[in-house]
């Protein structure tokens, strides 16, 4: 039966990009769709009835910036929409903070799975006709674990799917990788998936989404038929000669399977037109290791007792990776799913559907959905010591536009924090505030008890020195020099043989002994060695395609 496999048609499908779904841990549903660059107050409905809010709530940095070429007119994306971006010039990351998590529900452990989408037209809305380049994070993971989005004239967007814990914010970031490609973003869009959607991927691997067809439509479907608002696209308007598009005759079909697939996706089906012939190999080529499939089916016509379809997924033409026999059920919806699939040698990924000997009708398929399985997600920066820096962020406005984890993904720490190298749940090691123009008393942010060094020297920083500054028990360097403390050197810190202290130029702080307000640390240098070690990753650039699709 696999000796056709040479005949079949080849459907040819690139990477387009990738996809960012986010999984967001609310007991209310989410579906929020952020248009970014625009200020306007009034939410914006479009021709799929999705709502539409502007940036400003989300977000503190940036410019909002119009496009000067009008975005294509393809179904599925609002022009409006897409006529507004947000650009980021500054900083090396910058970050939406969405929080979704405002309900009653204090079930920390809870988690629901989130989708995410980010879209990105460039539009030429600098003149300088170079979509740029740039990474994309969300909570502390890198949103393309090979490398940066690559904006095109035309318009890009990319999904994840993953858990968040209960009680965090959504956190986007963009992230200049080149220093003159100056990151933007076009939307951002959170939608909350039923509890047993994508159930069986464990809640802390994310899906990376990097295509999703339906073969039988003639134009993209998203909300409202679909109410998780996925993106099922159309392999276009026509089909050659050697396949039609045939809609099921059946008054209804049963769609109420686990991934919920939008109905108008089922209902239409993609067949090779000579039924003697195999439907097709659809083939990826995909950079990623480990890829998942969801192929959805569903019969069109109701058979009499000759007729018979039955097909095998002939995995990487490889006889142990057949998949079948697949039967679509007429009036219901068949989810066949392919799990973690490796590629070949040369990044290629196929399959076959090929007639069992008994099938008198050839093969079809209404809709594929295939996505990576990312690496575990991090935990993100540990949240105690995350919690005390928003209290330094309280207090000092210079610091507030830092957003998103202050640690990952390496090596994207913010400029005044460093970290160990945990790259899981790391702690924050050093805090380095010096010549910010800080004015005014330090909170107590004793809680960051894995400080090793804290420089907050040339500011204005008043009032007595607090003793806190001198218990973090790992700190090795504490500098206070050139602000306007004033009263006494705290016994923490005077006792602390560990510490090498600075407090010069403080001209309202008591130092009766020179060594009171300057002193080194007692205990010899090694220890002093290995105190903070910042992420030094190499930053792997890697091309990815935009897809298209041969049929
Ligand atoms: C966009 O395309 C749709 C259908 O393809 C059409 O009805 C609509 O008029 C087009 N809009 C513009 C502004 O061209
Ligand atoms: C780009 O060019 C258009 C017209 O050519 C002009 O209206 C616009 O101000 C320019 N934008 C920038 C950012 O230079
Ligand atoms: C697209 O499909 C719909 C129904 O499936 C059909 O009514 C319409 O004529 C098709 N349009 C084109 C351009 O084929
Ligand atoms: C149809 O299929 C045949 C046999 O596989 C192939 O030779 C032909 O090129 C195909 N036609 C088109 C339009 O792709
Ligand atoms: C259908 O395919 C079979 C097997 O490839 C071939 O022998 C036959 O000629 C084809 N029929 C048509 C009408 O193309
Ligand atoms: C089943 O349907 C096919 C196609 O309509 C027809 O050719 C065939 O005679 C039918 N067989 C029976 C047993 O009804
Ligand atoms: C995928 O398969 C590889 C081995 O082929 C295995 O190491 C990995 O854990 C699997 N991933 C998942 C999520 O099952
Ligand atoms: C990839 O390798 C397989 C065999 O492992 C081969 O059949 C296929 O044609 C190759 N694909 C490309 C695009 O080279
Ligand atoms: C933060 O780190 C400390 C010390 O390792 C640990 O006790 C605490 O549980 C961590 N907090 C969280 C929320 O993981
Ligand atoms: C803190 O930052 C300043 C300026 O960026 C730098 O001169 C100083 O050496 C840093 N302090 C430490 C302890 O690394
Ligand atoms: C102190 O900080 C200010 C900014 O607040 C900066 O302009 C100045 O150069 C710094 N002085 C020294 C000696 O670093
Ligand atoms: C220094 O702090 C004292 C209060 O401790 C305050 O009166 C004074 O204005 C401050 N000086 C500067 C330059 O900020």
């Amino acid at each position: 039966m696999n000796t056709q496999l040479l005949n079949l048609l080849l459907l040819l499908v690139f990477i387009h990009f990738s996809c960012f779904l986010v999984l967001v841990p609310v007991s209310a549903k989410v579906f929020l769709s952020i248009d970014c660059g625009s200020s306007t107050l009034k939410p914006h409905t479009d021709k799929n009835t999705i709502v539409w809010v502007g940036d400003d709530p989300y977000i503190q940095t940036g410019e909002t910036r119009k496009v000067n070429v009008a975005p294509p007119n393809i179904s599925g994306w609002d022009s409006r929409v897409m006529s507004t971006l947000r650009a980021f010039p500054s900083r090396k990351k910058n970050c939406y903070s969405i929080n979704i998590a405002s309900s009653k529900d204090k079930d920390a452990t809870k988690v629901e799975r989130v989708l995410l989408r980010a879209s990105f037209y460039y539009g030429n809305y600098d003149n300088k006709s170079s979509p740029p380049t740039f990474n994309l994070h969300f909570n502390g993971n890198n949103w393309f674990q090979t490398g940066d989005i690559i904006t095109t004239t035309g318009i890009v967007y990319t999904e994840v799917v993953y858990s968040l814990k209960k009680g965090n914010n959504i956190n986007v970031c963009v992230a200049k990788t080149k220093p003159d490609n100056i990151p933007f973003i076009s939307t951002l869009e959170v939608r909350s998936l039923d509890s047993d959607a994508y159930s069986y991927v464990p809640p802390d691997f994310p899906l990376f989404f990097i295509g999703r067809y339906a073969y039988g439509t003639n134009s993209t479907t998203r909300y409202p038929e679909d109410s998780f608002d996925r993106i099922w696209a159309s392999i276009g308007p026509e089909v050659n000669a050697n396949y039609t598009r045939i809609t099921s005759n059946s008054p209804s079909i049963d769609v109420s399977i686990d991934d919920k697939p939008p109905e108008v996706v089922l209902r239409t089906a993609l067949l090779r037109a000579n039924a003697s012939e195999n439907l097709m190999e659809i083939r990826v080529s995909d950079p990623k290791i480990f890829v998942q499939y969801n192929a959805y089916f569903s019969e069109v016509i109701k058979l009499n007792s000759s007729q018979k379809r039955s097909f095998n997924l002939v995995v990487n033409n490889d006889p142990d990776s057949i998949v079948g026999p697949v039967v679509p059920p007429y009036g219901r919806a068949l989810e066949v799913r392919i799990s973690n699939i490796t590629s070949s040698a040369n990044f290629s990924y196929w399959i076959d559907f090929v007639p069992t000997d008994d099938s008198t009708l050839p093969p079809l398929i209404n809709a594929l959905e295939w996505y990576n399985i990312g690496d575990k997600l991090a935990q993100g920066t540990n949240s105690t010591d995350v919690k005390a820096l928003g209290l330094l962020q309280k207090n000092f406005n210079q610091l507030q536009d830092w957003n998103g984890d202050p640690c990952l993904p390496s090596p994207y720490t913010w400029d005044w924090v460093s970290c160990n190298s945990d790259t899981d749940s790391p702690r924050i090691t050093a805090v380095n505030l010096s010549g910010l123009g800080l004015k005014g008393i330090l909170p107590d942010f004793s809680a960051m008890d894995a400080l090793e060094i804290i420089d907050l020297h040339n500011n204005s920083l008043m009032q007595g020195i607090p003793e806190f500054l001198g218990m973090f028990p790992k700190l090795t360097v504490l500098n206070l020099a050139d602000n306007n403390f004033s009263g006494t050197v705290p016994s923490s810190i005077s006792n602390n043989a560990n510490l090498k202290f600075n407090a010069l130029g403080n001209p309202n702080l008591s130092c009766p002994t020179s060594t009171i307000c300057n002193k080194e640390s007692r205990i010899p240098s090694p220890n002093n060695g290995n105190r903070s070690k910042t992420y030094a990753h190499p930053i792997v650039i890697l091309l990815v395609m935009l897809s298209g699709l041969l049929l």
